[in-house]
């Protein structure tokens, strides 16, 4: 996937899902380890302490822990280079942890490479290069389709009902829309595995707050229908008044946890990342 203008200018721009090499990529040489066994009272999906960095570098996250429930929204807020891009990445296996381990619907699937967490019923929508900008949205919809060899009609047809801008926008390339449906298509792509955890890594980045709003609208079906969502977001307010469970990341670690409410009502929260 190529760069595209909508993103272009903020958060990490590192290209981690198409860079061949530096570490923090896709390596679909890397082989899956076993997968394990969850623990008594999991979660959903837990990423629990952990701790790692991109290759040999320094520790990014400390002792990090982002948790969502069945058909909940979980949401991670915190100051630019917080780590949150990283606790997702390393959520979704593109880290390799140095401690601390994530399960997922009763599994422990740390050793897990990102393609074989696909397969395990994840969606990651990264914070950029999330579309493929000269293929049309359908192509980018049969590519997200990727590891199924099923029909995949009935998934687009929903999608289409949920996104009616991607269905009118199919047969266009999705570098020609706009940031607001380039973002729709990319969440649509992450859906069409059908996966049972969806992810997002900003999705309202560079939206109007109009969009913003109906983007807002989509996750909340999204995940009211069953399926958790676990979302970075820098509109730190909305966020929280969406939000099930609200993590607040600083440094790579967990500064504050709690329900939207409760982190909106916390007095250091308000103060340091609500502006007042
Ligand atoms: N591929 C990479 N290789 C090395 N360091 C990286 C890489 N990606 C990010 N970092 C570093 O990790 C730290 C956390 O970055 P990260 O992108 O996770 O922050 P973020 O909270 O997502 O920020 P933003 O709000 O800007 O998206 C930063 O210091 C950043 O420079
Ligand atoms: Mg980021």
């Amino acid at each position: 996937m190529s760069g595209s203008d909508a993103f272009a200018n903020r958060g990490n721009r590192d290209a981690s899902v198409v860079n061949p090499r530096p570490s923090g990529t896709i390596d679909s040489t890397r082989r899956s380890g076993p997968v394990g066994e969850g623990r008594a009272g999991d979660p959903f999906l837990i990423g629990e302490a952990m701790t790692g960095g991109y290759g040999t570098g320094p520790d990014i996250l400390h002792d990090c822990t982002i948790a969502v429930e069945q058909g909940e929204i979980a949401v991670i807020v915190g100051p630019n280079g917080a780590g949150k891009s990283t606790a997702m990445k390393a959520v979704f296996g593109m880290l390799d942890l140095r401690q601390g381990s994530v399960r997922l619907n009763g599994r422990d699937i740390t050793a897990l490479n990102p393609q074989d967490r696909v397969k395990a019923g994840m969606g990651f929508v990264p914070q950029v290069n999330n579309i493929f900008p000269s293929l049309t949205v359908q192509e980018n919809l049969e590519m997200g389709a990727f590891i199924r060899d099923d029909d995949i009609s009935e998934t687009m047809e929903q999608v289409f009902d949920l996104f009616p801008a991607v269905a009118d926008k199919r047969k266009q390339a999705a570098g020609e829309l706009s940031g607001g449906q380039r973002q729709q298509v990319a969440v649509s792509r992450a859906l069409m595995t059908r996966p049972s955890l969806l992810m997002l890594d900003e999705p309202t980045a560079g939206v109007s707050p109009i969009v913003m709003d109906e983007l807002f609208d989509r996750i909340i079906a999204i995940a009211r229908g069953g399926l958790p969502v676990l979302m970075v977001e820098q509109n730190a307010r909305q966020a929280m008044n969406i939000a099930d469970k609200a993590y607040v990341l600083v440094q790579g670690r967990n500064a504050h946890t709690g329900t939207g409410k409760e982190l909106m009502a916390n007095e250091e929260v308000r103060r340091t990342f609500l502006g007042g």
